[in-house]
């Protein structure tokens, strides 16, 4: 019976129940540091690592754009924060701090399409975009002509964006871990996690979404190990996942992509946990390119595969996976390694950083603000 598997349990359907607040679970890896104050921001500069730990300023919108750009930071709820924070820096130095009404406003818009054109399929920078559209316009209808204010409009919607974030965090955390806690016969039970690409608190500024649930599960005695495939062809899951689950004494193994059927036979993987970079409102997902791989073999061998996912990674506006933009990487990302050559010269490469998963194949997204089968999706917006 190759029949999807389709499940998802809400926390009232669970009763009683233990929460272990993230408060408790240690200190991950911080992606940013940003300073409400001085705003001032600060990122881990992921390229480096796991060989080396440097953090780099982001003085302005065009820093930002750069450090998204290229991968210095990444996963799509990160790219979110530290985008719309580094509009926050932006309008507190020159030019912006002189300008006129009309100009501020105008100058705004364009930083934010700028802004848009780094890293297209990470939808959650679009929804925090939407934000600051929604102040520009509320301030255009409704407020006297106020540069100074209109700035700091803007500072404290995108502070509010990134402290949102941890909240959030803590509920969908929640819901996730313990949708899949309750899926095993016994609370002695402990589960084997396979995911994919990088979803901890390197892609996030708080604990992380699919990764975020494998650290719950082992915080709370519940985790046998987790299965973190490297992910080409960047490698995400090997120089950050793997670092993050050192870091935080998680027990894992780390795989090839094309290990997964494999392990999936050997190891008894109970569930695939993933991110997404963009849910279309019938539950297809956008995320890292070989999911939809991972969620065939899945299928096939009759684990369960959810997404884990905050609201805003949901776009709102698409009905399907087939209006997604993916993103494609340059060539040389594929036939270099560490700056070497590992293809000839002139080898033509397609190089997709995202695929597209049909809901079909997925068993249940698991958000904030709930558990849904992917067609209940859209009831969250109706
Ligand atoms: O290209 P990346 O590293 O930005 O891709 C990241 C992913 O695909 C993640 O799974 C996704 O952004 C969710 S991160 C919580």
């Amino acid at each position: 019976d190759l029949k999807p598997i389709k499940k998802v349990v809400n926390l009232h359907e669970i009763g009683d129940y233990a929460w272990t607040p993230l408060a408790e679970i240690g200190n991950p890896l911080r992606s940013l540091e940003y300073n409400p104050d001085t705003k001032t921001l600060r990122i881990l500069d992921q390229l480096l690592l796991p060989g080396e730990t440097k953090h780099v300023e982001v003085k302005s919108v065009e820093d930002g754009y750069a450090v998204i750009k290229n991968m210095q930071v990444r996963g799509a709820p990160l790219i979110a924060t530290v985008g719309t924070l580094s509009l926050a820096v932006d309008l507190n130095q020159e030019p912006a701090l002189s300008m006129e009404y009309d100009m501020l406003f105008s100058y705004i818009e364009e930083r934010c399409q700028h802004l848009l054109s780094s890293r297209p399929t990470a939808i959650n920078l679009k929804n925090s975009i939407n934000q600051i559209d929604k102040i520009l316009d509320l301030d255009l209808r409704n407020m006297p002509v106020d540069p100074a204010r209109l700035r700091k409009s803007i500072q404290d919607a995108a502070y509010h964006w990134y402290i949102s974030e941890m909240a959030e965090n803590d509920l969908l955390l929640k819901n996730a871990t313990l949708c899949i806690e309750s899926f095993s016969p016994s609370s002695n039970y402990k589960f084997t996690i396979m995911t994919i690409c990088n979803t901890g608190s390197l892609a996030t500024s708080s604990f992380g979404t699919a990764l975020g649930v494998i650290r719950q599960l082992h915080v709370r005695n519940r985790l046998e190990k987790a299965i973190a495939l490297e992910t080409r062809p960047y490698n995400q899951g090997s120089r950050l996942t793997a670092y993050e689950l050192l870091h935080d004494k998680i027990p894992f193994m780390l795989i090839t992509d094309s290990m997964a059927a494999a392990a999936m036979r050997t190891f008894g993987v109970d569930a695939v946990l993933v991110g997404a970079d963009q849910i279309a409102l019938n539950g297809d997902t956008a995320n890292k390119i070989g999911t939809y791989s991972l969620a065939v073999l899945a299928h096939h061998h009759k684990i369960p595969f959810y997404v884990v996912a905050p609201v805003s990674t949901i776009n709102q506006r698409i009905l399907s996976g087939s209006a997604i933009k993916i993103e494609e990487r340059p060539a040389l990302e594929l036939i270099t390694f560490n700056g070497k050559p590992s293809a000839p010269q002139g080898t033509p490469v397609w190089n997709p950083a995202f695929d597209v998963t049909p809901a079909s194949l997925i068993s249940g997204i698991l958000t904030d603000k709930g558990n849904f089968l992917p067609e209940n999706l859209a009831s969250l917006f109706a």
